[in-house]
């Protein structure tokens, strides 16, 4: 079993020089992953995190700031011990952007990191995007906050009370900044249950317990998260796919204005590890991305989408200029033979006004894409192989 987990990791290695699939995490199995010095044994591994282009946002603003956006390099590490998991992101950041609530168009930085839930098989893995129907993820959100004075305890900082609106001075206004720093809520830190971007729910009941920080240098952002491997929502054992993604608030980065990993596997040390998971997420397809580009062409794919990112905007369905960087081979495949599957949420009206992404039919969403289910094998390979290809250079 080891000897074919080291072949199927050195292949990763090997391909990754081509299209540069993600190679596996191992999550280095120490006494207490809440332990500080335990990182000292963690084994950092580089990722890439693509901008998410596939919706038009409604923030022309955002829109130019992000326009051209470059993949980022994250460095990431994770440890266990048997009863939690401990990741640790680090990407560079010039500037420390914190939520703030006196103005609206104020960003802060952030992370995440997404859980595929409830997967006793695995594949397929939910929509990389906060899940897809009846394949459920849980995301941790964490943001880069002040102190803030919020005084409902619900760490809802949309509500918090600050201080240039009391109109208090002098020794009250001191008084009013002890009183501030006695209830102060430094965290903004959210986990979230769904099955698709609208059914993203929050966990307020205290079911999902985890624990997030950020800490900002000159070089970037350090950023981890604790969590139990088995809770309520997910089950982690063997190799558990990770997705990262972070927000740039200075680029007025939000919701999905942001860079985003595909699945990455992360191998629990000491537990038997799913070969068919750690290959599908660390070998690249087998496809020849040259024919796949002109079956691509041939078939009408950009009648309806821009797909690589010189290509002018079409804005019928969504932009695949990065989809190759944050899709799995599987999930692309499965978009060309079934595009209802997975139909792409966040669907916006204003940008993609010529056609709708999808009808309901029986109450559920149908997807308008073609279907190509018609394509022989071969060609279906090469596509994915040409798809995967897409993605943004890193910055
Ligand atoms: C008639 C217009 C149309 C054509 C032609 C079309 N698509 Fe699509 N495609 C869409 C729409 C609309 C969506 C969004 C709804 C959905 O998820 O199915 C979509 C979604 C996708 C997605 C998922 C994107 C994401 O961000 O996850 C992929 C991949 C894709 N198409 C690939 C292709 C390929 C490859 C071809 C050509 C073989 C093609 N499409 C041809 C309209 C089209």
């Amino acid at each position: 079993m080891k000897k074919l987990l080291t072949t199927i990791l050195s292949l990763g290695v090997a391909a990754s020089a081509a299209l540069a699939a993600e190679p596996a995490i191992t999550a280095v199995k120490v006494a207490n992953v809440n332990d500080a010095a335990a990182w000292s044994k963690a084994k950092f591994q580089t990722i890439t995190l693509y901008p998410q282009t596939a919706i038009e946002f409604n923030d022309k603003k955002a829109n130019e700031l992000t326009a051209n956006a470059k993949a980022k390099k994250a460095e990431v590490a994770a440890l266990h011990d048997g009863k939690n998991i401990a990741l640790m992101v680090k990407w560079a950041d010039k500037t420390r952007d914190l939520q703030q609530c006196t103005s609206s168009d104020n960003y802060s930085d952030g992370f995440a990191v997404q859980f595929a839930g409830a997967t006793k098989k695995a594949q397929p893995l939910p929509y990389i995007g906060m899940g897809s129907n009846g394949r459920p993820v849980v995301v941790h959100l964490q943001k880069a906050t002040p102190k803030v004075y919020e005084p409902n305890g619900n760490k809802n900082v949309a509500y918090q009370i600050n201080r240039q609106q009391t109109g208090v001075f002098g020794k009250e206004l001191a008084d009013f900044d002890a009183k501030v720093a006695s209830l102060a809520n430094t965290d903004y830190e959210k986990v979230f249950v769904g099955e698709g971007f609208r059914t993203l729910t929050e966990i307020k009941d205290g079911s999902a317990k985890s624990n997030a920080t950020m800490t900002f240098s000159p070089a970037g952002w350090n950023a981890t998260l604790v969590r139990p491997l088995k809770d309520a929502y997910v089950n982690l054992n063997g190799t558990v796919p990770v997705s990262v993604a972070v927000w740039d608030g200075s680029k007025m980065g939000r919701n999905g204005l942001k860079n985003l990993s595909a699945w990455v596997a992360i191998n629990l040390e000491g537990q038997k590890a799913n070969a068919a998971m750690v290959s599908e997420l660390t070998t690249d397809p087998k496809g020849d991305a040259a024919k796949g580009k002109e079956a691509a062409m041939m078939n009408g794919c950009n009648g309806c989408h821009q797909v690589e990112a010189t290509d002018p905007k079409s804005f019928m369905g969504p932009a695949l200029t990065n989809v190759g960087g944050y899709s799995t081979a599987a999930y692309l495949r499965e978009s060309i033979l079934n595009p209802s599957a997975v139909v792409v949420p966040g669907y916006n009206r204003n940008a993609h006004a010529n056609t709708p992404w999808y009808n309901i039919e029986n109450g559920k969403r149908v997807s308008t894409m073609t279907d190509y289910s018609f394509l022989d094998k071969e060609t279906v390979d090469n596509i994915v192989a040409y798809l995967k290809s897409l993605k943004a250079e890193v910055e």
